[in-house]
């Protein structure tokens, strides 16, 4: 794989792929972009086109070349990345390479034998078809879905077995177990089987589900409903979203997903025309899971169930939400458990449902001003909902939305939109950024300090060719970390650092810029005295305990003409 993977890095133009995905404006010697995977307005993304890596200077701090960009953007494993590329840009991997593939590529063809395998199963086994049909799912969702039925026992490890696969691998796709007698098992059994695809439409994994008829009631432990492949090399749980691979084209075109809970949602609710839902199976929400969904969508909706405990499952997940700047809508799923429960009631139960749902915030400003009747002490209770309900709105980043949210929770509170700003100002905690400069007078190890002056000037020194030639004349105050990157601007920490100098310089004013790089390089020369002093005093010390009186002199001489020039620096003007 090494072969093709460095050719497949020559044949890559960084930024015409980068292109492709996001929109990169010059920066200098760089280009600067949003970064897709965090959230943010102002460019952090930064693509070296000489070096051919990116690198976020934001919250994220990732980077990479044009494989790892891949591995994170579609969320593929290292080699289903490479592949997507190599498919993007029409190469042809060597057989060489599939050879050494084989670890990940022998995963997803047993996947997909094992795919296969299951539907047969399924056409032939009545009862499973039965159960599909009592849950509604017709046999062009079916197959769209490719569902399936697991026999069990050893049925499929044999048929796998038998098309030539190793039973090591079945193992490690998860699809056999060794059982207590030592004998290799199917994972799945009685079950029908829901393939879980990759963002690619590849199968990475299952998830099965039991059928009751076929339930065997001799258990003394209670099977579980559902049952997930294990996390194998290809399949990581907490990425992947069901049904993606499908919607998500639709997802980006209407820039809203409709977010349910299982595959039976899912499909339900894509049978009866909703073309942008996805479902989280199996873990609950995660992080990587709306980083993904935030690249598409700036809608996100929610169903929920109309109780307190659906009310405060939705209060719990609106911090999260809010992170990602989701602007979220509440489906009210009035009295059904879930959305394929709503459907098989009532089957365009979303063709209303859907276009009804409320912003989040709008859901629970009238949820609590509806019960406020109920209070014996109005003005007590009402403070402390409008409280509550401000708090929750410090979590909304967008200032707009927010401004709207409070005009909205003015009208349902009767108090005045001013004096609800007023409260949530007093509520507010603003954390404000932290600044390289404060940084560097709060930090008390020298060490620390002139390190990070030397990092500063070096960013600078990349967005300057004058800047640059004075940290050069100045570099006897640098530690000697940065002398070697000093003289060798090819070298690949100086080109980190120009990368960097891109993300800092649209942010920088010239003449901020002068002033700072002005300070910074006193500031350097003053930490090096500092030091240099320090080193002095113990000499002198040493040197005053052996008695060497001309030695102490020559040193107290140093000394003094170090204290004067720091003196000076300290009164100098900048
Ligand atoms: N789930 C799971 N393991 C379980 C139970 C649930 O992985 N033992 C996951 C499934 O993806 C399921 C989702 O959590 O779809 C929601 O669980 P639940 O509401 O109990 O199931 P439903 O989606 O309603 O499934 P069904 O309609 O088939 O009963
Ligand atoms: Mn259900």
């Amino acid at each position: 794989m090494s072969s093709d993977l460095e050719f497949i890095k020559s044949k890559v133009d960084l930024v015409d792929f980068l292109k492709s995905y996001l929109h990169l404006l010059p920066a200098g010697k760089n280009l600067k972009g949003l970064c897709p995977f965090h959230q943010e307005k102002t460019p952090s993304f930064v693509v070296s086109p000489e070096r051919k890596i990116w690198h976020c200077f934001g919250s994220c701090a990732t980077g990479g070349d044009a494989i790892k960009f891949i591995m994170l953007y579609e969320n593929l494993e290292f080699p289903a990345a490479l592949r997507h590329i190599a498919e993007k840009l029409g190469i042809v991997l060597s057989q060489a390479s599939l050879r050494d593939q084989r670890e990940f590529g022998v995963l997803y063809d047993i996947h997909e034998a094992t795919k296969f395998f299951f539907q047969e199963e399924l056409a032939k086994n009545e009862i499973a078809k039965n159960y599909l049909k009592e849950r509604n799912l017709n046999q062009e969702t079916i197959s769209e879905f490719e569902l399936g039925f697991a026999t069990g026992g050893e049925a499929l490890t044999v048929r796998l077995i038998k098309a030539g696969f190793a039973i090591e691998d079945i193992v490690k796709a998860g699809l056999a177990h060794k059982n207590v007698h030592g004998l290799f098992r199917d994972r799945f059994s009685q079950r029908i089987v829901f393939p879980i695809y990759n963002s690619v439409g590849k199968v990475i994994a299952f998830t099965g589900r039991l059928v009751p008829q076929l339930q065997n009631s001799n258990y003394d432990i209670e099977p579980p409903k559902y049952l997930n492949s294990p996390e194998t090399p290809i399949f990581n749980k907490s990425k992947i979203l069901y049904g993606l691979h499908k919607t998500k084209q639709e997802i980006v075109k209407t820039k809203s997903a409709f977010l349910v809970e299982g595959q039976m949602d899912f499909l339900s609710v894509w049978q009866a025309g909703v073309k942008n839902a996805v479902a989280i199976s199996g873990t609950g929400l995660t992080e990587q899971h709306l980083a993904q969904l935030r690249r598409m969508a700036d809608v996100l909706m929610v169903s929920f169930d109309n109780d307190n405990a659906g009310i405060k499952a939705l209060e719990r997940s609106l911090e999260v939400f809010s992170r990602f700047d989701f602007h979220i809508k509440a489906v009210n799923l009035e009295n059904f458990k879930d959305p394929a429960e709503a459907i098989q009631a009532e089957p365009k139960f979303f063709e209303t449902a859907l276009p009804k749902a409320r912003p989040a915030f709008i859901h629970l400003f009238d949820y609590y001003f509806s019960k406020l009747s109920d209070e014996p002490d109005l003005i007590s209770a009402k403070k402390r909902i409008v409280r509550d309900l401000l708090l929750k709105l410090k979590v909304v980043r967008s200032i707009v939305e927010r401004d709207m949210l409070l005009s909205e929770l003015a009208r349902f509170s009767g108090v005045s939109a001013v004096a609800l700003e007023a409260e949530l100002a007093n509520l507010a905690d603003i954390k404000t950024k932290e600044f390289i400069e404060e940084t560097i007078k709060k930090e008390t190890n020298p060490l620390d300090r002139i390190n990070l002056i030397a990092e500063r000037l070096l960013v600078l020194g990349f967005t300057s060719q004058e800047f640059y030639d004075i940290i050069k004349i100045n570099i006897g105050f640098m530690p000697f970390a940065y002398h070697n990157l000093l003289q060798n601007p090819e070298s690949e920490a100086a080109g980190f650092f120009g990368m960097k100098a891109s993300y800092a310089s649209g942010a920088m004013d010239e003449s901020d810029a002068r002033k700072e790089f002005q300070t910074l390089i006193k500031n350097l020369e003053l930490e090096y005295l500092k030091k240099e002093n320090e080193n002095l005093k113990e000499k002198i010390s040493l040197a005053e305990n052996k008695d060497e009186d001309d030695n102490v002199v020559f040193l107290l001489a140093k000394f003094n003409e170090i204290s004067k020039r720091i003196n000076e620096l300290n009164y100098e003007e900048t």
